[in-house]
């Protein structure tokens, strides 16, 4: 069993929560309206067959707030770097909060999601590395089709998606790459630089353009989403300094999305 729990606040933040008048959106912050800050605890274990907990969400919440937030808001003050900074009192707060999350369930993976579109986890058994998700966005165009079936065939197996004009999708993406902190930056991974490779070797070649004509990749390749995230990892890999490629996930539409880890049995489809 596997539960969830978040804390949302700002990192001038010093409501306690039993005070605070809107646990669902967070404290009003008077002094910094600019960030913002989500902190997800992800706890394993079994269920107390008296109690029907996992863990006592209350304890997770005095946990988060007491080392996590308390660890970010020391790590915040004077730093140049503030996201490498945010990453490394996340990694740095992850053995204290573990030993002060009460048994059975035993805390698993921090979250820190900077924004919606940005988070570091850091996770039990990697004490050392921490992964950043960036998230982009491309419009594109596509027509689902195989060359060796006939007009026919590929109706039959891809019905509209094989119209022979084409349509569109929003697609988002997502990228999540691993890295150490370096011993005399104090940098973990560099979102800039991620931000950087990927506008230069997936957004810009891919924005607005009809994939099966203008990518390469695609004139002999169905660009299905499976196959769209395959060549964004293919793009991607190697490309990026100090650290590494962790998973690409493509969302086709808010009800399906492919993510590949570099391996074959990686891949998941949604089913929703
Ligand atoms: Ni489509």
């Amino acid at each position: 069993m596997r539960l969830m729990r978040e804390v949302r606040c700002f990192p001038d933040d010093n409501v306690e929560t039993a005070h605070m008048l809107n646990t669902w959106a967070g404290p009003v912050s008077n002094a910094k309206l600019a960030t913002f800050w989500i902190i997800r605890a992800f706890v394993d274990g079994p269920v107390d067959e008296q109690t029907g907990y996992l863990c006592d969400i209350k304890r997770l919440d005095a946990i988060l707030h007491g080392v996590v937030v308390r660890r970010l808001l020391e790590q915040e003050t004077g730093c140049r770097n503030e996201a490498s900074a945010a990453a490394t009192a996340l990694l740095e707060s992850f053995p204290l909060a573990a030993e002060r999350c009460s048994a059975p369930g035993s805390l698993q993976s921090l979250e820190l999601k900077v924004s919606p579109f940005m988070s570091f986890t850091v996770y039990r058994g990697d004490r050392r590395m921490v992964r950043l998700t960036r998230s982009f966005e491309f419009c594109a165009s596509h027509r689902l089709y195989c060359r060796d079936f006939s007009d026919q065939e590929n109706r039959r197996i891809f019905g509209k998606c094989s119209n022979p004009h084409g349509h569109g999708h929003n697609y988002v993406l997502e990228v999540t790459v691993s890295g150490t902190p370096d011993e005399l930056s104090g940098t973990v991974v560099d979102p800039p630089h991620l931000d950087r490779v990927v506008k230069e070797r997936v957004i810009d070649p891919f924005d607005h353009k009809n994939l099966n004509v203008e990518c390469a990749e695609f004139s002999s390749l169905n660009p299905s989403v499976e196959n769209i995230a395959r060549v964004i990892w293919n793009r991607l890999e190697g490309a990026l300094e100090r650290c590494r490629l962790t998973s690409v996930r493509v969302w086709e539409t808010p009800k399906t999305y492919a993510e590949y880890t570099g391996r074959q049995e990686g891949q998941t489809r949604s089913v929703l």
